[in-house]
């Protein structure tokens, strides 16, 4: 029996789980589940990744502490994935004390080891706030085109890459004060050092070829010195022997998979069998390719350096597009797993996903009308169909009782001898070529029933027994494809399994019919996945992602009174429209030029069904003006114009005239 530890990215704690991280719970859900079908002991751990700037300045603004916030979001977050089926052993949090004690821990044993240094690093700074500005938190014009409005890291415009303090006329995004420029000591480790190690580590197995390929380009340029410092103030961990210097969260963020398994084991023995230096227990990530440098480059050289062990694998997965769209966190274009809840099972998802993974980085898309298809024909129409087609028979004709033997060997043993086969596409990871195999064994074995017509038969009593044969070896069929597919979708094969007279199936089970023994009534097990219910599971999700929600502010409503002092929190202003235009792709949206007295906005308004843009431009309107900027697929919106409204219509909050642009409103 192999003992593994297997893992899944940590998701931040600043947004809800959406169709990305599904994907990839869903795919080393499928990795876990089958590892403990065939026997194997796999333990399951993730945690919410809590650390950083932007935890504690949205825990500022939402007016909590950042350990409350992610507190509530983790639970949300645990929540949501049980929804899914993800069988974590434990969801538990970077902010923790298990956490601390390994962070220092190890940061300790690289000191030791010689493998930390401090150096000067000159960064900007937002001397209003007092406090050093990430990439994200400052704008400016790119330094080589010139557009202006452009973020620290990157232009929009031109593509460049650059360092934030190469940007011209920079502004803190944090207070629109203009950033100084002030040197700080850094904490580095030192990746140099461990290139040999990398090179071999990396050349053994432990990740994808495409993916040693990949790093091999970052091995033969040099590797740098990795800062792992962030000065205060900064929500995480104080680096051992100083005050104000904070572990950056990357620092952290992995030592949270030790985190959450020592908090998960009941003692530091158990802890060494899978992380001691010489530990033979497997340990398996499950990643993004985006973040393949953090986990195939400073992670093993962070655990070799500290003496830790390495990771066994790597298993790094592509990026999800929708509808051939890709998706990413930054524009916002995403399916929240609590709205796709509301509206659809999740195995329907579960196995749509399946048909797509493979061990590759190859980005996944999700194209609707596929999924329905899919799930349909495939699914329910071709797998659960062979129970429920053989089962009426057997409930009705025979008294629930299977027959004593199997009626055609060449079947049965097509269906069970695949065994082996499909436990391999697992094992590999090539679940889609798995699901592939499970329906084209699936239609032998609907063809088979086709073949013998047991509905006419049954009406010739000589040909009892025929009919007995043919619909019993059609649900042990059923039962061995209720096994290869439980992985994937468990809630179904649960249901199945009670049919089946009750028995928590195993991988064996596949190759080993009921013979002689009873089943239970039929249930419907599966429905068909509605194309409507996923129309409205889009709508409900582009609602969310393009128009500012009107959900929070129709909870409110009934919620608790507001003080005086909460509502003058909403800076609301007087704001000229100076000019309107529609937007490409957002079938609700107007793009808005705002003129506020002092400066000019830009915001995307969700009031296209009633207003044509030609309309809208020389009106006034009211902006909430200290709205945080969102991000959306078609630029940044700062800020949000009021309108009032209803399913038809939507009429625009304005001022009498006379009123001016920047006025305040209260
Ligand atoms: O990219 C992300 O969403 C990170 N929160 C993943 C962290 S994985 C691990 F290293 F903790
Ligand atoms: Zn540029």
């Amino acid at each position: 029996m192999r003992r593994i530890l297997v893992t899944s990215a940590l998701p931040n704690a600043n947004g809800s789980i959406h169709l990305g991280h599904l994907f990839e719970h869903v795919q080393t859900d499928i990795w876990v589940r089958f590892q403990r079908l065939v026997g194997n002991e796999c333990t399951y751990v993730c945690a919410d990744d809590t650390h950083g700037t932007a935890t504690m300045l949205k825990a500022e603004e939402l007016g909590t502490t950042p350990e409350a916030m992610i507190e509530s979001i983790r639970a949300e977050h645990a929540s949501d994935l049980a929804r899914f089926q993800i069988s974590h052993d434990n969801y538990y949090s970077t902010h923790s004390p298990e956490n601390e004690h390994y962070s220092r821990l190890i940061f300790e044993r690289l000191e030791a080891g010689g493998d930390i240094f401090t150096r000067d690093v000159e960064q900007l700074y937002d001397p209003e706030r007092a406090l050093f500005l990430a990439d994200r938190y400052v704008k400016g014009t790119c330094p080589r085109c010139g557009t202006d409005d452009q973020y620290g890291d990157n232009c929009e415009a031109c593509g460049a890459t650059y360092d934030a303090t190469e940007l011209g006329i920079p502004r803190s995004l944090l207070s629109d004060a203009t950033p100084v420029l002030k040197k700080s000591v850094h904490y580095f480790f030192d990746l140099a050092k461990y290139h040999d190690f990398l090179t071999e580590w990396l050349s053994s197995g432990t990740v994808q070829s495409e993916v040693a390929n990949k790093l091999d380009e970052w091995l033969s340029t040099g590797l740098k010195a990795w800062d792992i410092s962030r000065d205060a103030p900064y929500f995480g961990f104080v680096i051992p022997g100083t005050q104000d210097k904070y572990f950056y969260v990357w620092m952290d963020a992995p030592i949270g998979y030790m985190a959450s398994f020592r908090n998960y084991v009941d003692s530091d023995a158990t802890f060494d069998e899978f992380w001691a230096h010489d530990a033979t227990s497997e340990v398996h990530h499950f990643i993004g390719k985006d973040i393949v440098n953090f986990h195939a480059l400073f992670w093993p050289s962070v655990l070799k350096g500290s003496g830790f062990r390495t990771p066994t694998r790597i298993h790094t997965h592509g990026f999800v597009t929708v509808d051939g769209t890709k998706m990413s966190k930054s524009r916002g274009t995403f399916i929240n797993a609590a709205t796709y809840l509301e509206h659809l099972d999740p195995d329907y998802l579960r196995y749509y996903f399946a048909t797509k993974l493979a061990p590759t980085t190859d980005d996944v898309d999700v194209n609707l009308d596929d999924f329905v298809a899919r799930v349909n024909s495939d699914l329910v129409g071709k797998i659960v169909n062979i129970g429920s087609r053989c089962a009426g028979f057997i409930n009705k004709q025979f008294d629930n009782r299977l027959a004593e033997t199997i009626y055609d060997d060449d079947l049965w043993n097509e269906v069970s001898g695949s065994a082996e086969s499909i436990a391999q596409l697992f094992e590999a990871g090539e679940v889609g070529r798995a699901a592939r195999e499970i329906t084209r064994i699936a239609d032998s074995v609907n063809q088979f029933i086709a073949e013998h017509e047991p509905w006419k038969r049954i009406k010739d009593p000589d040909r009892r027994d025929e009919v007995h044969g043919v619909c019993s070896l059609g649900i042990n069929a059923f039962r061995s494809l209720i096994v290869y597919l439980k992985p994937i979708v468990p809630a179904l094969a649960g249901r199945a399994e009670v049919f089946l007279g009750g028995d928590e199936l195993k991988w064996e089970d596949a190759e080993t019919p009921l013979l002689g023994e009873t089943i239970n009534r039929f249930e419907p097990l599966l429905t068909r996945l509605e194309k409507k219910a996923v129309d409205r599971l889009i709508e409900a999700s582009v609602e969310t992602d393009d128009v500012n929600t009107t959900e929070e502010e129709a909870a409110d409503e009934d919620g608790p009174h507001i003080s005086i002092d909460d509502f003058f929190k909403v800076d609301l202003r007087v704001a000229r429209i100076v000019e309107a235009s529609e937007v490409d792709g957002a079938d609700k949206l107007i793009a808005l030029k705002l003129d506020l007295g002092d400066e000019t906005r830009q915001v995307f308004s969700g009031i296209k069904s009633s207003y044509s843009p030609d309309d809208l431009v020389g009106r006034l309107t009211v902006i909430v003006a200290n709205l945080a900027p969102r991000k959306m697929r078609f630029g940044v919106s700062e800020g949000m114009i009021l309108a009032a409204g209803d399913d038809d219509d939507i009429f625009l909050v304005s001022p009498e005239s006379g009123a001016t642009p920047g006025m305040r409103v209260t």
